[in-house]
C-alpha cells in the first residue's frame, strides 16, 4: 500500500474518492469542482446524516474523474479534531469493502487541523480500516480485505518547507502508528490458547526484527531469583509458563531510561480461585491489552528513532484456578520488599504490575507509564470512551494528558490520595490486593502506587473500558481497539523535545 500526498486530483485515475462533509454542508475544499458539486448535492439530499455514516455514489466520467464517491459525515466544523479525522477516513475506507477499488483518494484539507497532522491521521485511518478480526475463518474471502494499491491524500500544503517528499515524516509516523495499533489489536483478539505468554514473547521477537529493539525474556526461575513473588503468585494456578518480557531501546545513549513502560499481560483472566461468572469470561483473552499496547508503543518509538532511552516490561501469565493456585488469604512477597495479602485472586493485574514497575525502576527508569485492563470499576466510572488516568506528580499527569490530546486519544484524570492508600493496608501484611468495590479503579491505582519510589514520575492508564468495544461502528469493527499507543508515542516525542522537563 503506497501513500502519496497531492494538491489536486486533476488527471488522476481513481476508483474511489473519500470526501468528508461538515454538518454545515460544505465539503472539504480541495475536491475538484465537479466532485465537490456532487458531494454537496449528495449531502443535501441525504439530509442530516449521522456522524461518520458514509453515503456512496457513482460519478460518471465528467470533467475527467470517473469514480465512486464516498461522502462521510464529519460533524460540526468547530468540533473537528484528530480523532474525528482518522475516524472519518476509516469510515470511508470501510465503506469500500468487497468493492474492487484499488486506487483511492482521501480529501482531508479540513482548514481546521494542521495539514501534516491531517496526513498522519489519514494514513492511520486507512490502516485502522484494514484491520479485521476473523483470523480463524477458513474461507480466505471472509478473512481478507482486497489490498489497496495506492492512497492519494489531498491535505493542503506542507509548510515544513520539505521539497519533493512533502509530508514524508507524517506518512511514516502514520504508518508506524497504524501498524502498531493493528499489531496490538491482533494480540488482544487472538484466543488465549494461541496467544500464550510464550507466544507473546515470540511475536515480540518478530516485532524486534522490524523495530530494531532488544528483547530479553525472563522465565519463572529468573523472576523468582529477582524476588517477584507477587507476579509469580498469579502464575501458580496455570500449567502455561509465565514470561517477563523486557524490551530495551537506546535512542539517546548513555545511562538510565527516560521512560519505562509496564503493561499488564494476563493472557487469560478466569479470576483464579475467586473465579469469574461464565458470562463474558471468554473476553478475558484481551486482559493482555496493556502488554500489547506498551510493546507496540516501543516499536513505534524505535522505528521513529526518537532520541530517548526506553525500557518496556510486560509481565505475562494466565490467571487460572489450578491445584497449586494462590488462595484468598495467602500472603506473598513482592520485588519491592513489600508483602501482600491476596484478598481476591481476581485482582491479579496489580499483582503482576507491582513487580513490573519495581523491575523498571531497578533498571533505571525515572518515569513510568503503566497500561492495564485493570478494573471493571473504571468501566462504571468512565464508560468506554475515556481511559482512566492516575498517578503522580500532577505535572507529569498533565504532560500525559496533553500527549493524549495531541494524539487524538481521550484520557480523564482521576484522584489518588492517602485515604485510598490507607484502604489498601492489610491486617496481616503490608498491603492487600483488594479494598472493596467503592472507588475500585482508584484503589487499584493506590495499590500500584506502593511500589513507585518517591522520586519516580508515574502515570497509570486503566484501559479496561477502552480496550474492547462490543459493537461495530462505521470506523471500527467490534473487538480490540488498540488504545494508549498514540498517547505514549506522543509522550515519548515530547520527552525527547525536552518540552517536558526531566525529573
Ligand atoms: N481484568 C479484570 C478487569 C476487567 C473487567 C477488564 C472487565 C475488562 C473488562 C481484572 O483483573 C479484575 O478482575 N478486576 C477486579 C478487581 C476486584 C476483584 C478488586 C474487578 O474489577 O472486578
Ligand atoms: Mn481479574
Ligand atoms: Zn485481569
Amino acid at each position: 500500500m503506497q501513500f502519496r500526498t497531492v494538491t489536486s486530483l486533476d488527471g488522476e485515475r481513481l476508483d474511489a474518492v473519500i470526501v468528508p462533509v461538515f454538518k454545515e454542508g460544505d465539503a472539504f475544499s480541495a475536491a475538484s469542482g465537479s466532485v465537490r458539486a456532487t458531494v454537496e448535492w449528495l449531502s443535501r439530499e441525504s439530509g442530516a446524516q449521522k456522524i461518520f455514516a458514509p453515503t456512496t455514489h457513482l460519478q460518471q466520467n465528467d470533467g475527467g474523474l470517473s469514480a465512486r464517491i464516498i461522502v462521510v459525515a464529519a460533524g460540526k466544523r468547530d468540533e473537528f479534531d484528530l480523532q474525528r479525522a482518522w475516524r472519518v477516513v476509516s469510515s470511508g475506507v470501510r465503506a469500500l469493502w468487497k468493492s474492487t477499488a484499488r486506487r483511492i483518494a482521501v480529501v482531508l484539507d479540513s482548514q481546521v487541523i494542521d495539514p501534516a497532522e491531517a496526513v498522519q491521521s489519514a494514513v492511520e485511518g486507512v490502516h485502522y480500516a484494514m484491520w479485521r478480526p476473523e483470523t480463524h475463518r477458513t474461507d480466505d474471502e471472509e478473512r481478507q480485505l482486497p489490498p489497496l494499491e495506492e492512497v492519494l491524500i489531498v491535505a493542503g500544503s506542507d509548510d515544513s518547507g520539505a521539497s519533493g517528499n512533502g509530508f514524508g515524516d507524517a506518512i511514516s509516523r502514520g504508518t508506524f502508528i497504524g501498524e502498531a495499533v493493528n499489531w496490538s489489536r491482533n494480540l488482544s483478539n487472538e484466543p488465549a490458547n494461541m496467544m500464550t505468554p510464550t507466544r507473546v514473547a515470540e511475536v515480540t521477537r518478530e516485532l524486534a526484527a522490524v523495530a530494531g529493539f532488544e528483547v530479553d525474556v525472563l522465565d519463572e526461575d529468573a523472576c523468582a531469583a529477582l524476588g517477584m513473588g507477587s507476579f509469580l503468585s498469579v502464575a501458580r494456578g496455570s500449567a502455561e509458563p509465565a514470561k517477563l518480557i523486557v524490551v530495551r531501546y537506546h535512542g539517546r545513549g548513555g545511562e538510565g531510561y527516560d521512560l519505562g513502560l509496564v503493561g499488564k499481560g494476563i493472557t487469560f483472566d478466569s479470576g483464579g480461585i475467586s473465579i469469574k461468572p461464565a458470562q463474558d469470561m471468554y473476553l478475558m483473552k484481551y486482559d493482555m491489552s496493556g502488554a500489547a499496547a506498551v510493546l507496540a508503543s516501543a516499536a513505534v518509538v524505535a522505528r521513529l528513532g526518537v532520541p530517548i532511552n526506553l525500557i518496556c516490561v510486560a509481565p505475562c501469565t494466565e490467571n487460572l484456578p489450578g491445584g497449586r493456585a494462590t488462595k484468598p488469604g495467602d500472603v506473598v512477597s513482592s520485588m519491592s520488599g513489600k508483602t501482600v495479602e491476596v484478598i481476591n485472586t481476581d485482582a491479579e493485574g496489580r499483582l503482576v504490575l507491582i513487580d513490573g514497575v519495581s523491575y523498571a525502576q531497578r533498571e533505571g527508569a525515572s518515569r513510568i507509564v503503566d497500561v492495564a485492563t485493570l478494573t471493571g470499576a473504571v468501566r462504571i466510572a468512565l464508560g468506554r470512551h475515556y481511559t482512566g488516568l492516575f498517578g503522580r506528580p500532577e505535572g507529569f499527569l498533565d504532560a500525559v494528558r496533553r500527549a493524549g490530546e495531541r494524539s487524538g486519544e481521550r484520557l480523564w484524570p482521576m484522584p489518588l490520595s492517602d485515604e485510598y492508600r490507607d484502604d489498601m493496608r492489610s491486617d496481616v501484611a503490608d498491603l492487600k490486593n483488594s479494598g472493596g468495590r467503592l472507588g475500585g479503579a482508584i484503589l487499584g491505582a493506590a495499590f500500584i502506587d506502593a511500589a513507585i519510589e518517591p522520586e519516580t514520575e508515574w502515570a497509570h492508564l486503566d484501559i479496561a473500558g477502552t480496550a474492547w468495544y462490543e459493537e461495530d461502528r462505521p470506523f471500527s469493527p467490534k473487538g480490540p481497539q488498540g488504545p494508549a499507543i498514540r498517547t505514549i508515542v506522543e509522550l515519548a516525542s515530547s520527552i525527547a523535545d525536552r518540552s517536558e522537563p526531566r525529573p
